[in-house]
């Protein structure tokens, strides 16, 4: 209760939560008979142990045998079932909750459902600070599909606690002390039963205590647990009947101290009522807050690994090529190149490539004419597809780095491909490879080659490139056009952009502002941006049209316009105008919104207006901001129209975020090469105005690896990326400005 005291001060809206998870399950136990869920409820469960000393460590052993007991405890087949008084018989109940050690992780790989976090904190209190990798502990993983465990030395005389539901998925779980945990190894008299894992996750699931944390007026929200005044500490012999803390009169029953929420030793626990079964499954219907558990993928089978998936991953040496199961890397493309940085003695290096009958077929060296520390390049042709060998040699035996200056080097293919490097060897290195044969570019190779337009497609030779609206899933999508390069999937925000000014194209007011974008007063000020240019209506017949230009909309299922600042000038009644919408090329308009403002620019008022306009949309759908027709001369000015789009579905986490490349006209040209790239490459593109650029990279997964942001001018633009730090793998490279972002793939090579 404390902890929960704790979670009020720290978010104003979780006694909100609270009220709507209590309003649902009351809702649902007032149905007398109807329940979604029916039968066995399983949750699948991750145990994070976080240690500082061996002892903390629990064995894998040891987190069994407590699964063991919520197992034995949630299905009432606990052996000790038999010592539940006759008296309290008729409402000790089988929840019918399961638990399973979840057998796939966040991110669909095998799991043992265990994870084991090493920390140089002695104990933790109950703070949360075992829930976060930055204090220490162990972030939780998504609590919609786990139940987290943590397992630490929390001390201060805490065997445990829990999150009750309606808390943050990030604190979201139970945590048991490392000496209350399960029934072996550590595990303490007397609470060495494995019922502090019970008590805890009964409150994770909504139990309160049986005395309802207060005297005989305060209640559990549960009917069949007896009043209780205050918590029962009752050790052996567990005797019946034990306290008695409130009289009831009639029918009074002496203190349930024998329920897995009451305080009693391990050894006194045998129950749960049917009270608070009914009150832990309301959870799991429809609407409820631990619902979503019941479609968790986390105790299902992980997909291993494919030769197809784009990632190199078991023992492949190329993206889903070579190891023991995938088929060969393609063989190299010549003209190759050979790349030599000498140490101290130039003169001690040569180099051979060798055919498959052992014939030297090019050769250099050694090179006591060049300059210590110099590097050379040199082409090698190999006519002839086949087997070869490369060898690097040094005549001291000592290699070319690193006792007398750091020599190194490096064999690429015609593709930029890393055949062979290094530089710390013996008397000779070797590397074998092949050339040419069906090796040469493919469209299965994980590269961008040939004339491929992305990796490994488009171009003459290689199926059409994946797009993030054809409605399949492909290319690294997680769903049907969404995740990977694609905007994210799943709930939650939309696409956006900022339509200014030069995102229309008709009418009168393209206002030149001189950069306070729709200040007609500094009382405005607040309200303006930076921007250029104003939207101005000006009603009369030929000026009160405003239509967005260059903005195809049509992949959006739905947007929301929003204007956030609007003043009226010249006027002294009520202005109108209209947003309208047209879905067949601009011909005709629908009115989807309609709004009248009488607001002065002389009075310095202002307003906003947002309008939502369902889809889904045809081809060409484009907006238009339509002004009344009296002819007397009003002026309306509008600036920063906030279009968001929830794209094809997939909607993403909003602004900020990764947007759809429909509305990326302001960038062109995006050009990435080498790819793969090595140590540099280099990204050209077109601007099609000055914007504030951002370049983020990141891994398949979204995590940012690195994010540089500038000014880019209009015209053709280049920037360079450091890729030397990068292990090898598949990289997405994102452009973003205010109008919008691409995202690009690239590989890097080693
Ligand atoms: N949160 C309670 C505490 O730390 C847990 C009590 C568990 N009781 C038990 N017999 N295992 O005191
Ligand atoms: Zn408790
Ligand atoms: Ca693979």
């Amino acid at each position: 209760m404390e902890y929960l005291e704790f979670q009020y001060l720290k978010d104003p809206k979780r006694a909100l939560k609270e009220e709507a998870i209590e309003r649902h399950t009351n809702e649902v136990l007032s149905r007398q008979a109807s329940r979604a869920v029916t039968g066995v409820v399983t949750i699948p469960v991750v145990v994070h142990v976080v240690y500082n000393t061996t002892a903390e460590n629990v064995s894998a052993a040891q987190i069994q045998s407590q699964i063991d007991v919520l197992n034995a405890d949630f299905r009432r087949l606990n052996a000790d079932a038999s010592n539940t008084p006759s008296m309290f018989l008729g409402v000790a109940s089988d929840p019918q909750i399961q638990f399973c050690l979840a057998s796939v992780d966040p991110s669909g790989n095998p799991t043992s459902g265990i994870t084991r976090t090493s920390t140089t904190r002695t104990s933790f209190g109950t703070n949360d600070q075992v829930k976060f990798n930055s204090s220490g502990g162990k972030d939780a993983w998504p609590a919609a599909n786990y139940l987290n465990l943590w397992v630490c030395d929390i001390s201060g005389g805490i065997l445990g606690y829990a999150q009750f539901p309606g808390g943050s998925a990030s604190t979201d779980g139970v945590v048991i002390d490392y000496q209350y945990f399960g029934t072996i190894g550590t595990a303490t008299v007397p609470f060495h039963l494995g019922r502090t894992a019970t008590h805890e996750v009964g409150h994770w699931l909504n139990l309160r205590h049986i005395w309802g944390d207060g005297g005989c007026t305060v209640d559990d929200f549960v009917s069949d647990t007896p009043v209780a005044g205050s918590a029962n500490y009752t050790g052996n012999p567990c005797a019946f009947p034990g306290p008695n803390t409130c009289n009831t009169g009639a029918g009074d029953q002496p203190d349930m101290f024998q329920n897995y929420m009451d305080y009693s030793d391990d050894e006194c626990m045998n129950l749960f009522t049917a009270g608070q079964t009914a009150r832990m499954r309301a959870l799991f219907e429809p609407g409820g807050a631990r619902a979503s558990l019941l479609t968790s993928p986390a105790c299902g089978t992980a997909t291993p690994p494919t030769c197809t998936d784009g990632i190199q991953n078991g023992d492949e040496t190329g993206v889903d090529c070579g190891g023991s199961s995938c088929q060969p890397c393609p063989c190299s493309a010549s003209p190759l190149t050979l790349t030599i940085t000498f140490d101290n003695y130039p003169e001690e290096t040569s180099w051979t490539v060798k055919n498959s009958s052992n014939t030297t077929v090019a050769s250099g060296g050694t090179y006591g004419s060049q300059p210590d520390g110099s590097t050379i390049n040199i082409p090698i042709t190999l006519g002839t597809a086949g087997n070869y060998t490369f060898t690097i040699n040094d005549s001291y035996g000592d290699g070319i780095c690193c006792s007398y200056g750091s020599g190194s080097y490096t064999l690429k293919d015609a593709n930029n491909s890393v055949i062979a490097t290094g530089g710390q060897f013996g008397t000779s290195q070797s590397t074998a490879f092949c050339v040419g044969g069906g090796g040469g570019p493919t469209c299965t190779d994980g590269i961008q080659n040939g004339d491929e337009t992305g990796v490994d497609c488009g171009g003459a030779n290689c199926p059409v490139c994946p797009t993030c609206n054809d409605g399949i899933q492909n290319g690294d999508e997680t769903g049907v056009d969404c995740g990977g390069s694609c905007a994210p999937c799943g709930g939650g925000g939309c696409n956006y952009v900022t339509l200014n000014s030069q995102n229309f194209e008709s009418g009168w007011g393209i206002w030149a502002d001189g950069g306070t974008d729709c200040q007609r007063s500094s009382a405005d000020a607040a309200y303006a941006n930076s921007g250029t240019y104003c939207v101005r209506l000006r009603d009369n017949t030929n000026s009160s049209v405003m239509t967005t230009s260059n903005q195809n909309l049509s992949s959006y299922d739905e947007l929301t316009v929003q204007f956030s600042y609007i003043t009226v000038s010249f006027d002294n009644s009520n202005e109108d105008f209209w947003l309208q919408i047209s879905t067949n090329g601009g011909s005709s308009y629908t009115t989807v919104g309609d709004f009248n403002y009488n607001v002065q620019f002389t009075n310095n008022n202002r307003g906003t207006a947002t309008v939502v306009i369902p889809g889904p949309f045809t081809t060409n759908t484009r907006l238009r901001i339509r002004c009344d027709a009296s002819a007397d001369d009003d002026r309306l000015y509008i600036d920063d129209v906030v279009i968001t789009g929830c794209l094809n579905g997939a909607r993403t986490a909003g602004p900020g975020q990764a947007r759809g490349e429909e509305l990326s006209e302001f960038v062109k040209n995006i050009n990435l090469f080498p790819n793969p790239a090595f140590d540099q490459m280099t990204v050209t593109y077109t601007m099609e105005q000055a914007a504030q650029v951002r370049l983020t990279v990141t891994d398949l997964s979204g995590k940012t690896i690195s994010r540089q942001e500038f000014m880019a001018d209009m015209g053709d633009q280049r920037t360079q990326l450091d890729v030397s730090n990068l292990p090898q793998g598949i990289y997405l490279m994102h452009l973003a400005t205010a109008e919008g972002s691409v995202v690009r793939k690239f590989v890097v090579g080693r």
